[in-house]
């Protein structure tokens, strides 16, 4: 007797299952899980199975079946990090870099961050939707199932408020599943120039409320759901580690789960005050100490490494993936996706960058874009994995060997998306 499920996928000449439990460190950075001629069963929109294609199909029947002929099937991507929500865009600066300007000094010129934020201000709740909507497209059809989100172009009470609403409103209105960070440390808005301790009394004091409170009162957000994380950009032009401490503090306080931006340009320590604080994840860390890495590592914190930041901003320094995997540090990607350093949506290019310039191998980069992703958004125990009981967020790609994933780049190998046992996206031809 067949068990009735929704969905079989089957002939996966290449199942990247990626089975197991908790963030991958080490050698398990390796380890795909991979079944020859693969297949899943799916029901209510979770993975019922896996196994070889006959041992499902003796076991399960579907009324809907999908043939993988002989192709990749893997999980959906997480985008661990994301600046999702902004008005406008900044190819001007990206001219003057190429000309020299530093990514540094147009900031403290008043470019950069801030001229998103002015842009962001002024545009309406409906404006900032239709923005980031076409961005999520492009994000699903490179295989993003899920993404962070974060806010932090609005740093006003009011405008960070509009963001996570934006978030929110996209989140229930595409597929790819959001996961909502606050930003209101990502600059010092200039009406605050020379008075940064006033804007930390406004996040602690104010915003961090009105944001958990917000969250609350969104539909279909009741007490069980997690509140966002709280992140900031700990760095030199932005905040210092004192600051970062007393805001994240006050978050966990409140009970938001952290994150912070460390070791972008300078290193000041950020990567240590994670580990302290047991933030769920450190971001960039370009610039973070042997000790500081071991120092997450023990304390269980997910690096996040957005290989596309340097690269957007033509730089030549990246991360060090292997000292961290080497250390036991389980090592996320994401693509930093924002309107300064990286404007791009692609996870497939964040891969093919750490290969070739973190020396990360195309299966750790694999780990480190689905099970370590989806850990550091504190999503781990139902995504990024295909095993029983995870939602059923898979792609087939166009070609029968995933290491042509990273290997290949520019074009997009991702021919079908499916989220939570539904076929979201399919490619024409590839
Ligand atoms: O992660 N570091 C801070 N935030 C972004 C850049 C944001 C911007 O330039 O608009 C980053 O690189
Ligand atoms: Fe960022």
């Amino acid at each position: 007797m067949s068990i009735e499920v929704d969905l079989i996928v089957h002939g996966a000449g290449q199942l990247l299952t990626l089975a197991g439990h908790g963030p991958c460190s080490g050698q398990a950075m390796s380890d795909l899980g991979i079944i020859a001629d693969g297949a899943v069963a799916i029901a209510e929109g979770r993975i019922v199975a896996t196994g070889t294609s006959a041992e499902i199909r003796s076991h399960y029947r579907a009324s809907h079946t999908w043939d993988a002929a002989g192709r990749v099937v893997l999980p959906g991507f997480v985008d661990a990090h994301t600046h999702l929500v902004f008005a406008g865009s900044r190819e001007d600066e990206f001219e003057h870099r190429i000309a020299g300007a530093t990514y540094l000094e147009i900031m403290a010129a008043g470019g950069g961050i801030m001229s998103t934020v002015r842009a962001t201000r002024a545009a309406s709740l409906a404006q900032l939707i239709e923005e980031a909507q076409p961005r999520l497209a492009r994000m699903l059809a490179h295989g993003t199932t899920t993404a962070e989100a974060k806010t932090g172009y609005g740093l006003t009470t009011a405008d960070e408020l509009k963001c996570l609403e934006a978030i929110h409103l996209l989140n229930s209105s595409q597929p790819v599943e959001l996961v909502p960070t606050f930003l209101g440390a990502h600059a010092l808005p200039e009406e605050y120039r020379d008075r940064a301790e006033a804007y930390i009394d406004l996040i602690v004091d104010e915003m961090l409320l009105a944001v958990c409170q917000k969250h609350y009162s969104l539909p279909g957000n009741g007490s069980p759901r997690a509140l966002p994380f709280c992140d900031v950009f700990c760095d030199e032009g932005a905040f210092d580690l004192q600051q970062t401490e007393r805001i994240l503090k006050a978050a966990k306080a409140l009970g938001m789960p952290l994150k912070v931006h460390a070791d972008e340009f300078a290193h000041l320590g950020a990567a240590r005050l994670a580990a302290k604080l047991g933030a769920v994840s450190a971001d960039h860390l370009l610039r973070t100490p042997a000790e500081e890495i071991a120092a997450m590592a023990t304390a269980g914190v997910i690096g996040v490494l957005l290989p596309g930041t340097p690269f957007g901003l033509g730089q030549h320094e990246y991360a060090d993936a292997r000292t961290m995997i080497s250390a036991g540090l389980p090592v996320a990607l994401g693509t930093d996706l924002n309107p300064g350093t990286c404007y791009c949506e692609s996870m497939p290019l964040m891969m093919a960058l750490a290969c070739r310039f973190m020396k990360m191998t195309p299966a750790e980069a694999i780990v480190a874009s689905t099970v370590n992703a989806a850990y550091a958004i504190g999503r781990g125990t139902d995504l990024g994995r295909l095993q029983p009981g995870f939602v059923a967020d898979l792609l087939i790609l166009a070609v029968d060997d995933y290491r042509h994933l990273a290997y290949r780049f520019g074009t997009n190998l991702v021919q079908t998306v499916i989220k939570r046992g539904n076929v979201v996206s399919t490619a024409s031809s590839t």
